[in-house]
């Protein structure tokens, strides 16, 4: 009998260990389709921005050069304005709504030639995962070459979001669509979102169903919206100044500018390295934090809040997005305290209780929206488990850092990597073989040690 590996206690032996990181592996490249990693073997069947940058950070464990692809891949996808989309289709349609055509992406002057994408942004999570692939690279100077590559469509891509989502210089970078969230149907979008009144809908058919249980997606409702706003948009050629001076749904997310913080840091990083300028990026941070204590930080409730800017008032719905502030280093320490004592470790709130093993759902329990098997409202998300582990490691919470850690890795060695798992009991939902997942299991058997923060 061999002795359990230390620290990974899902796994009694090194070969248990070793056999689940082979499986990780392996999910990446069975969903491998050439030019890119599809994030869900049925689900989705093209390439997310998010997703494709955690998929190269995970192939950056076992195939560098096949790391950096992912992310040229998807830099392909990179509009004339900077802006690079959620969705890039390289490989024309499939069973996923919306198809390539829905976007009609060619009413846009800034549409990139030649290449199908949607019309939305997702969180800008790519300058964080291309700096660590650069830290854990053994080949140094391929990948300084790479930095040296990709750093000038990095900078184009941040300085579009402030350009293009916060033209008023609040700060904080606005999205314009739930889906832009990463998040689509977390709690803290319904009271935006329920604002928009969807008439002259366009037909479409939903997908989503197919190969995942309705219980486990967004609501009818949520779905006639998501259309609607894409509508508007095509209507108006994906003009930034239209779309924000004009959508009706226009929100400053928590988690979205707590990424956008990270990234800025891992761009100036990465700056550095090659000899860049870096002060353009340490202005849109420090207006950044400033403006994300100043303007959604609720001291009452102890708690961050998204700010819907198109109806000028707090969304005060508890949900884990909230702690991402931990993540990117934005909380002073008095706030991490409250955050992590009155809330994440409440066990009506976040942490474990008699009906409910596993950490971190995403919506408090006792949140009105809570439903712990419907994506974005309950779920544990690896992705979500890996951000909050860094923000405790962060402030010095190493034990529950730990105990983070390890939820993700025993839901993943018992149930294998889904998108999501309900928090009550572990139970794997939303689509299999899912590619994020099994990217952040290799992340998080082989962390990197924490960089030095700012
Ligand atoms: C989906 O299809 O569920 C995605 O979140 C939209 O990008």
């Amino acid at each position: 009998m061999e002795e359990a590996a230390p620290g990974n206690g899902p796994f009694p032996t090194e070969d248990a260990l070793a056999e689940f990181l082979e499986r990780a592996r392996t999910t990446l490249t069975a969903n491998d389709v050439g030019d890119f990693v599809k994030p869900g073997r049925y689900q989705y069947p093209h390439q997310w921005n998010w997703d494709a940058a955690l998929v190269a950070m995970g192939l950056s464990h076992f195939d560098e050069a096949r790391a950096r692809k992912e992310v040229r891949s998807l830099l392909r996808g990179q509009w004339l304005d900077g802006m690079i989309p959620h969705v890039v289709y390289h490989n024309g349609s499939s069973d996923y709504f919306p198809g390539p055509d829905f976007w009609e992406i060619e009413q846009s002057v800034a549409a990139p030639p030649g290449v199908h994408t949607s019309g939305l942004i997702q969180p800008p999570l790519l300058a964080t995962c291309v700096r660590r692939m650069h830290r854990r690279a053994h080949d140094r100077e391929a990948s300084l070459d790479f930095i040296r590559e990709v750093y000038p469509a990095l900078l184009r891509w941040h300085r579009w979001l402030h350009r293009a989502r916060d033209p008023e210089g609040t700060g904080l970078v606005a999205i314009v669509h739930p889906w832009e969230s990463g998040t689509d149907n977390a709690a803290r979008f319904v009271q935006a979102l329920m604002q928009v009144t969807p008439s002259q809908v366009p037909a479409y058919q939903r997908r989503d169903s197919r190969h995942v249980s309705e219980e486990e997606r967004p609501q009818h409702a949520d779905y006639e919206r998501f259309v609607y706003l894409i509508d508007r948009f095509r209507h108006w050629g994906y003009d930034p100044e239209i779309m924000y001076a004009r959508s009706p749904f226009l929100v400053q997310d928590t988690l979205f500018n707590a990424v956008a913080y990270q990234a800025h840091e891992d761009l100036i990083a990465l700056a550095e390295e090659i000899g860049e300028p870096t002060s353009e990026i340490e202005r849109w941070r420090f207006r950044l934090r400033r403006a994300y204590n100043n303007k959604l930080w609720d001291d009452e409730e102890g708690l961050y809040f998204a700010y819907d800017a198109r109806h000028h008032q707090a969304v005060r719905e508890n949900g884990v997005a909230t702690f991402m502030a931990l993540y990117a280093g934005l909380a002073d320490r008095a706030q991490a305290e409250v955050l992590v004592g009155a809330h994440l470790e409440n066990p009506e709130e976040y942490a474990p209780d008699a009906h409910s093993r596993f950490r971190v759902p995403s919506q408090a329990k006792n949140n009105y929206f809570y439903e712990p098997r419907r994506y974005w409202r309950g779920p544990v998300w690896i992705l979500i488990n890996w951000m909050v582990m860094q923000g405790l490691e962060r402030y010095g919470y190493r034990e529950l850092a730990e105990q983070v850690r390890q939820d993700s890795l025993a839901l993943m060695a018992s149930a294998g990597f889904f998108e999501y798992y309900d928090p009550r009991d572990g139970t794997p939902a939303g689509a299999s073989d899912f590619s994020w997942s099994a990217a952040l299991a290799l992340e998080l058997v082989e962390p990197l040690p924490l960089a030095a923060a700012r």
